[in-house]
């Protein structure tokens, strides 16, 4: 399939999934909806599917990729689960939690999927549309946010088509994403312990009830440790230079506003922080696309899904 053809808009119904799942089956690749954000989707067990994501997002080789199963046992035969793996998986999945974890020598995965890492990130998602496409589909899917690398992250098929119509085979269009925010990563050592890699909708705090422990201090490592490569610290661009904490927005700032702080645009003029999670792509998406030169971003609060919208926020703005 050439990348340079005109990308198919599908439709989430029965019909559309099966035409995704058919084009997947080919070593396409497909932009899907999932609870977090769109993912750019290819057979895991394929490394001519693989290697099309990498090329369609312009994605460094050494950055791995997430699979994505539509059950625990599908994802017990691509990593070794031990008991906390279990208890995350119980609690958690589906839903926006991925585990990093011990590789499987017969794991069926592609080895570009990991870049070659022993270990393996792998979730089951919630999206009732990508669930129906999993299920059709008798392979794991290997899916990155579907967005040019250290671009803004999709929650909108018009997010997607921004930055890669044209390069990919063909959208899966199920409107908005939920939740917004990508999947928290949390990396069990074989040693014990854990590790936040990257904080998203499951709190640290969540994790931690269900293991018995607190995180221990990766997620402190600056960009140069590159164990999550979305930890790097250039991610999430909007190409124009990025204020945050900012009160009020000068004349050349497109301002997004929280709560109380008023802008052009509001995260949630509520102040909802969940609300603010599902609307911070959109709003730097519009703020890339406004005329002023600058963006302006009202002070989040560092609590709950918060300190996952400052990660990202301070990603944007580095
Ligand atoms: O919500 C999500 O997680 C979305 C949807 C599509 O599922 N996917 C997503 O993928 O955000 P991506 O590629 O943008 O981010 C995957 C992150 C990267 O930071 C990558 O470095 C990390 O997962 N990762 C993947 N495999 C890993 C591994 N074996 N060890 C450590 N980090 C890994
Ligand atoms: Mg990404």
């Amino acid at each position: 399939m050439s990348s340079k053809n005109a990308t198919e808009r599908i439709a989430p119904d029965a019909a559309g999934i099966a035409r995704a799942a058919e084009i997947l089956r080919r070593d396409g690749v497909v932009a899907v909806p999932t609870e977090t954000v769109y993912g750019l989707a290819a057979r895991a067990d394929r490394e001519e599917a693989v290697a099309r994501v990498f090329q369609a997002k312009g994605r460094p080789q050494f950055n791995p990729l997430i699979v994505h199963v539509g059950d625990v046992e599908q994802a017990r035969r691509l990593a070794r689960f031990d008991s906390r793996a279990d208890a995350l998986a119980d609690q958690f999945w589906p839903g926006p939690l991925t585990q990093v974890l011990p590789r499987r020598e017969d794991s069926q995965v592609a080895p570009s999927v990991s870049a070659g890492l022993p270990t393996l990130a792998v979730r089951v998602p919630a999206h009732p549309v990508m669930r129906a496409l999993l299920g059709q589909c008798d392979f794991p899917l290997a899916a990155p946010s579907a967005n040019r690398s250290e671009t803004v992250s999709p929650t909108r098929p018009d997010h997607v088509l921004a930055t890669l119509d044209g390069r990919i085979d063909a959208i899966l269009d199920a409107g908005p994403c939920e939740r917004g925010l990508e999947s928290s990563i949390v990396a069990l050592r074989e040693e014990g312990g854990w590790d936040m890699l990257r904080p998203g909708p499951v709190g640290p705090d969540e994790v931690g009830a269900v293991l018995g422990q607190e995180p221990g201090l990766s997620h402190k490592r600056d960009g140069a440790h590159i164990e999550a490569p979305g930890q790097m610290l250039r991610h999430y661009a909007p190409g124009k230079p990025v204020r945050l904490n900012a009160v009020t927005g000068a004349g050349d700032e497109f301002f997004i506003g929280f709560g109380s702080v008023q802008g052009d645009i509001s995260l949630s003029p509520g102040g909802d922080l969940v609300e603010a999670a599902a609307r911070l792509y959109e709003c730097l998406h519009r703020a890339k696309q406004a005329a002023e030169p600058r963006i302006a971003i009202a002070p989040i609060p560092d609590e709950g899904i918060g300190l996952a919208i400052n990660d990202r926020l301070r990603r944007a703005a580095a």
